[in-house]
């Protein structure tokens, strides 16, 4: 998967840009407020018609505007032929998204265009609350087995009716007999597909950080959400009048964490701030490894300010690892000489210098 052409127009900063990245490694240079996040914004947008800095796209589209568009040619199965892909979105609401002369709905679009961020927020995989962590997992087992989405949609959908009537304060027992039965089916399925997609990934994660990091010593386990000693069904019972009182079901997949532990402790209170972006990025580039042994495609990681936090051979190493994956990378920075010297010859690297929303 890469982008082999890429034009922008009203994102933020930039009014007006285009340019041809390369198949690997791009390199996005500029000052303070030159437009460097606006322009991975723009990639974000392209892949998923929204901003990972955002959920309001008002402040996304350029002030006193009224639309922006995202419009690219797309190599999306690295089969060497590429395809017009648009987005357009405005401030009525009107999103579009044409492919190859077709109209996609937004899971179509996702699939098309697996994307990774790596910036100051992916740090909440470690600071963060659970949900966050969840999330990460559920991208993975997502594109890692095709019954995933309806299993956890189905989930969310009985949890939710459970919730409310448990809210009620009354709930009819053979009624709830029949919502837990359900529950729990869908609970195992859900879970049965996390576990086993952790269970992919650690091996990967392991490699990925020991080449970044070697002296950390990092455990990642599953914690599913419940005491697994004891069927979920048994606990929904016994916790019935604890969930009556609070209003909402305390046990299931919908607390399944993440561990992230060194010397058995957690990760985010023992790691130092350049640590933990080298476990986070781990993290990250391991479900991109993942991914592609899977469906053979690379993803497209944007990394937001990649420098930052590392020492020079540690911001080396990263770079090392990227170039040897399939993935096609924007990477920006303030100071080009903080990355330029790291690739080897052969590796296809171009680099953009952005200055007042203005490539140069
Ligand atoms: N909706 C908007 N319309 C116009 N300009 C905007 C909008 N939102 C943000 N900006 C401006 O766009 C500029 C570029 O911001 P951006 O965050 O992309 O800079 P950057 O190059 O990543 O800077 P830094 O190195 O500080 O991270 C900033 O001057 C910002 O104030
Ligand atoms: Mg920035």
């Amino acid at each position: 998967m890469s982008i082999t052409s890429l034009s922008i127009k009203k994102i933020r900063n930039l009014s007006e840009v285009a340019f041809t990245p390369a198949k690997r490694i791009n390199i996005i240079h500029g000052a303070n407020g030159s437009g460097k996040t606006s322009l991975l914004e723009a990639i974000h947008f392209l892949g998923l018609t929204r901003s990972f800095r955002t959920n309001q796209f008002r402040y996304l589209v350029t002030s006193a505007e009224r639309e922006s568009l995202v419009y690219s040619e797309v190599d999306s199965y690295s089969a060497g032929k590429s395809h017009p892909l648009g987005i357009s979105r405005n401030l009525d609401g009107d999103v579009r998204i044409r492919y190859s002369g077709a109209t996609l709905e937004l899971s179509e679009l996702a699939s098309l265009l697996p994307l990774q961020v790596i910036n100051t927020d992916t740090f909440e995989l470690l600071e963060g609350s659970p949900a966050i962590r969840r999330q990460f997992i559920d991208w993975g087992a997502f594109h890692a087995d095709q019954t995933f989405i309806m299993i956890w949609r189905s989930f969310k959908r009985v949890l939710q009716q459970r919730n409310s009537l448990l809210k009620c304060g009354k709930i009819d027992p053979t009624l709830r007999e029949l919502w837990d039965k359900e529950l729990v089916q869908y609970a195992d399925q859900l879970t049965a597909l996390r576990k086993a997609y952790i269970e992919v990934l650690i091996p990967d994660f392991d490699a990925i950080l020991h080449r970044l990091n070697s002296d950390l010593d990092i455990r990642l386990s599953f914690a599913p959400g419940w005491d697994q000693k004891i069927p979920l069904d048994t606990l929904l019972n016994d916790n019935l009048q604890r969930d009556l009182k609070q209003g909402f079901t305390s046990a299931g997949p919908q607390r399944a964490d993440l561990k992230v532990k060194v010397d058995g402790v957690s990760a985010a209170e023992r790691l130092s701030r350049g640590q933990k972006k080298l476990v986070v990025s781990a993290l990250k580039l391991a479900q991109g490894a993942v991914f592609h042994r899977m469906s053979q495609r690379p993803c497209i990681y944007l990394i937001d300010d990649l420098p930052s936090e590392l020492d020079e051979q540690h911001c080396r190493l990263f770079c090392e690892f990227l170039e040897q994956t399939h993935n096609q990378c924007f990477i920006t920075c303030v100071d080009p000489a903080s990355l330029l010297g790291f690739w080897q010859p052969e590796t296809e690297v171009a680099c953009f210098h952005l200055d007042s929303g203005q490539l140069v």
